[in-house]
């Protein structure tokens, strides 16, 4: 969507995958997730909407037909929470559903026939950034009819308002959503475990031709930090949603979370592979056996390339500069996005990779660059 936003992918935080409905979901946790982004050095890396999900809201309208926070999890309503977010310098996203209600059993009111109204209150509140659920009744509209009437809604509120289709891969949201939305889910919820993320990875990685700049594949939150996969898997599932320009939405609780979660989440390296500036989705090169290769041509003329190894068991992983689009130079340097350590190659590119690991290297040209042969893959051609 050309609304000016999420140039890159956004980053930040939804309570989603660690509370659900639950009654730690409430105004403390937003605050004290706010606090840890500055403190834990998450807003400096790049991290910036602190975002709440269902069950915010009481489960009717006022007389005015407007929304009312849950009195219980936001007493302060939410105007107050995301002023709060804001003097943190973070930005503030807020959710609701594309049909009559939203998701969760208690049906609480979703936004259909009171787009603009609900664009009018969220603006009011400050908010930055409205994920648009499709559960309740549709009431006979397309779902390009119904996404289509909240982008107009946002718009005209005159606020800057990031605009995240879930609709939930359903109506292929990627043929048609571009100009609607700044993201859209291209899969059902992950969840907290390896097949899950294996699943969606697999969904997710050859859509790359539709995604763009303002409007990316979105194969939902992060699920790192939450207990259900290994450190090495959470280090897969972070790196191939970077490789994927996916939005980057930490959904750990992170004031219960240790160290090893804010090593993967604050990973510079691989952050900067899916913020680079190109915006271009990493390609799926080839996938021997579940030992798959990706590739991402970055703005600076480095490829990124992710060794990922589906197999419970260690793989060497093999391929070349050539393959990754990069074929023109005498000499090339890679660097370990995890271990940090560079080397030197004159074309091939291996890691022996751990079960269900992921190697990724920055790969840059140096040396002379040499004419590139006719048919040889160039890096414009990996869009
Ligand atoms: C379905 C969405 O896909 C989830 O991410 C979450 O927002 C729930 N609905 C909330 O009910």
């Amino acid at each position: 969507l050309e609304n000016g936003l999420s140039r890159t992918p956004v980053m930040g935080f939804n309570n989603w995958n660690s509370t659900h409905c639950r009654a730690e979901f409430n105004e403390a946790m937003v605050k004290g997730i706010a606090d840890l982004f500055v403190s834990r050095g998450l807003k400096d890396a790049g991290y910036q909407y602190v975002n709440i999900d269902d069950c915010w809201a009481e489960p009717q309208r006022a007389s005015d037909g407007n929304l009312v926070p849950n009195r219980t999890r936001f007493p302060n309503g939410i105007k107050a929470v995301a002023d709060y977010v804001h003097s943190k310098g973070l930005k503030f996203g807020i959710y609701t559903s594309a049909g009559t209600v939203t998701c969760d059993g208690q049906g609480f009111p979703g936004g259909l026939n009171h787009e603009e109204q609900d664009a009018r209150l969220f603006a009011s509140w400050g908010v930055d950034y409205l994920k648009y659920d499709n559960c309740g009744d549709h009431q006979g509209q397309s779902a390009q009819q119904r996404y289509t009437k909240m982008r107009d809604a946002l718009a005209a509120t005159g606020r800057p308002i990031v605009f995240s289709i879930c609709e939930w891969g359903s109506n292929q949201p990627w043929t048609w959503a571009q100009p609607v939305g700044n993201s859209w889910r291209t899969t059902g919820d992950i969840s907290d475990n390896w097949g899950s993320m294996l699943d969606i990875f697999k969904r997710n990685v050859g859509l790359a031709p539709y995604s763009q700049r303002g409007a990316w594949n979105d194969p939902d939150m992060l699920e790192v930090g939450n207990g259900g996969m290994t450190d090495v898997e959470y280090r897969s599932h972070f790196t191939l949603w970077s490789m994927m320009n996916s939005p980057l939405l930490i959904g750990a609780d992170l004031r219960k979370v240790g160290q090893s979660t804010f090593d993967v989440l604050t990973n510079r390296d691989v952050i900067a592979l899916d913020q680079d500036t190109l915006g271009i989705q990493a390609g799926e090169i080839s996938n021997a056996g579940g030992r798959h290769v990706l590739a991402k041509p970055l703005e600076n003329g480095d490829v990124g390339v992710a060794l990922f190894n589906e197999s419970g068991s260690a793989q060497t992983i093999s391929t070349t500069a050539t393959a990754a689009g990069l074929g023109n130079a005498t000499s090339y340097r890679l660097r370990d996005l995890w271990s940090k350590v560079e080397t030197t190659t004159s074309g091939a590119i291996s890691a022996s990779v751990p079960a269900h690991g992921t190697v990724v290297y920055r790969v840059s040209r140096q040396g002379t660059f040499a004419t590139p042969a006719a048919g040889t893959t160039q890096v414009s051609d990996l869009t």
